[in-house]
């Protein structure tokens, strides 16, 4: 009965099976098909009276898998991220993907787009109450709470990365599913860390061979100059309240910061006269942010102040900053993002602790990565094959293929194929430099053949010496190349 429900829809998914992109996901609707009764044989009637829903052959909307052609670029975003986390102290955390939702909405804050429109929260079959993370400063503030880690040593600097959710409207460089790469540091409120964090940024996309990178920076004051300044928003956007979108309307009520991310143009038109954070900064907020600058400037980091710049997260406190890369006809898109959060973990319940953080929108680095078309690590390759013959010689070869790899060899095999010519193909479309053969004789007199696939030679070695002669090999390949390179340079002086 499996099998022939297996059949069935197999058959059904051959006809369907959408491209992976471009083409809009089909509803779960619209792919309920009947499996066609005449075609079908007496027992597969049975399952084809019954309407079976195909299994939709791709991911859901907004997601997608990471094909192992791109990976050489996410791979080299990984590396910057682990050079930058041992130049800066990072220390990595890994927090769970689902939290409690009321931990997200008191972190991220209600009436923000993240919590009241793209969280992913739902019902587990026990009764509570979860959202899947859409970012991860909520996780790893209550994970520093939670395991005390306010005696540690400050600045603490944690560094995480992993996938976040979103429930947005896809678009290119816009998932449901993306990935991030998160730097926070607890502990330290001096606006030299807050330049220290923005120079980090730098250094990875700079490292990612990104170029036209823009910082813009603003300063949100206190939470309670903000309150102040929340009160002359109302005042100013009460008079034209019916020219503001339905969400900005409710907004005016609930979250009026959040009016100046809005993206309706009517509501953008009108926040470019509304009155400015800037001049309504408390003094010490507006310090803090002029030593930024002078921070910024004697890294030489080049920056736009935005007074506009308020970020769409709730939790932030004086600095924000925001970075863009742009494209060569002047399309920005924003790589990533952050600020302070001094008063985060002291309002879950924690000590007061001063926090700076951002996050690089890593499906994004890759896809500016692709667009500059920026070079990519060449991962090493194996430079021997091992070929068997016949079935003693292939059982002998897997233990050969494991001494190899202890001493540090790659190496590569096709132990599925049975036929010489076929494996000599593959070692050959691989260009391996020494390919290795073992036959039932071989395998029987506990020796090897070693092919130079540069030279043409071969020689047969016991297998005890194998390592050393492989080595010798290659060693001498090593030697005719830089003495090629030699030749080479110094004909071209
Ligand atoms: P965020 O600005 O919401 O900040 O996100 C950071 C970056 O994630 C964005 O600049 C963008 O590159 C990427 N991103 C956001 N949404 C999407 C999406 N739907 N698809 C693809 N990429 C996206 C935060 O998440 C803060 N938690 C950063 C932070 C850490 N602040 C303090 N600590």
């Amino acid at each position: 009965m499996f099998l022939h429900y297996y059949n069935a829809t197999v058959m059904i998914s051959k006809k369907k099976v959408p491209a992976q992109t471009k083409t809009k996901a089909p509803s779960a609707k619209k792919v309920t098909q009947k499996i066609d009764k005449k075609s079908a044989p007496k027992e597969e009637k049975k399952v084809a009276a019954v309407e079976k829903e195909v299994l939709l052959m791709q991911p859901p909307r907004g997601m997608r898998d990471i094909l192992p052609v791109d990976q050489p670029y996410w791979e080299r975003v990984r590396k910057a991220l682990a050079v930058a986390c041992q130049e800066y102290g990072f220390s990595r955390i890994d927090t769970p993907v689902v939290e409690y939702a009321n931990l997200v909405t008191k972190t991220i804050g209600e009436g923000t787009d993240v919590v009241d429109k793209e969280l992913y929260s739902f019902v587990t079959k026990g009764g509570d109450n979860v959202a899947l993370r859409p970012e991860f400063t909520a996780g790893i503030a209550r994970a520093y709470i939670q395991h005390g880690m306010s005696v540690l040593p400050k600045p603490i600097r944690l560094f995480s990365t992993g996938s976040v959710y979103r429930y947005d409207r896809p678009q290119e460089g816009r998932y449901r599913e993306f990935w991030q790469a998160n730097f926070d540091v607890f502990g330290e409120d001096d606006p030299i860390l807050d330049a220290q964090i923005i120079h980090l940024a730098q250094r990875v996309v700079s490292q990612l061979g990104l170029k036209h990178i823009e910082f813009r920076i603003n300063s949100i004051g206190t939470a309670e100059s903000r309150r102040d300044y929340e009160k002359i928003l109302v005042r100013h956007f009460e008079f034209q309240k019916q020219k503001l979108c339905q969400d900005c309307r409710n907004r005016l009520v609930a979250n009026p910061l959040r009016i100046l991310d809005c993206k309706e143009d009517k509501c953008a038109q009108l926040v470019i006269s509304a009155p400015k954070f800037m001049d309504h900064l408390d003094q010490e907020s507006r310090d803090h942010f002029k030593r930024l600058q002078e921070y910024l400037n004697e890294l030489e980091i080049s920056y736009v102040i935005n007074p506009q710049l308020v970020r769409g997260l709730d939790y932030y406190t004086r600095t924000v900053f925001e970075i863009y890369s742009t494209d060569s006809e002047g399309k920005k898109t924003a790589l990533g993002g952050g600020g302070r959060y001094d008063r985060l973990i002291q309002s879950l319940g924690g000590e007061e602790t001063p926090a700076i953080g951002f996050a690089l929108g890593m499906d994004r680095l890759v896809l500016e990565m692709k667009r500059l078309n920026v070079k990519l690590y060449q991962e090493s390759k194996p430079k021997v094959f091992l070929a068997q013959l016949g079935e003693l010689a292939k059982k002998k070869s897997l233990r050969l293929f494991s001494e190899l790899q202890k001493n540090g060899i790659l190496v590569a095999e096709s132990f599925g194929r049975g036929s010489l010519k076929s494996q000599m193909r593959v070692a050959n479309r691989l260009g391996v430099e020494v390919a290795l053969i073992l036959g039932q004789k071989e395998a029987l007199d506990e020796t090897v053949i070693l092919k130079d696939m540069i030279s043409g030679t071969q020689e047969t070695v016991t297998q005890d010496k194998l390592v050393i002669a492989v080595r010798k090999i290659l060693k001498g390949n090593q030697v005719v190349v830089a003495k090629r390179a030699e030749v080479i340079e110094s004909s071209d002086i």
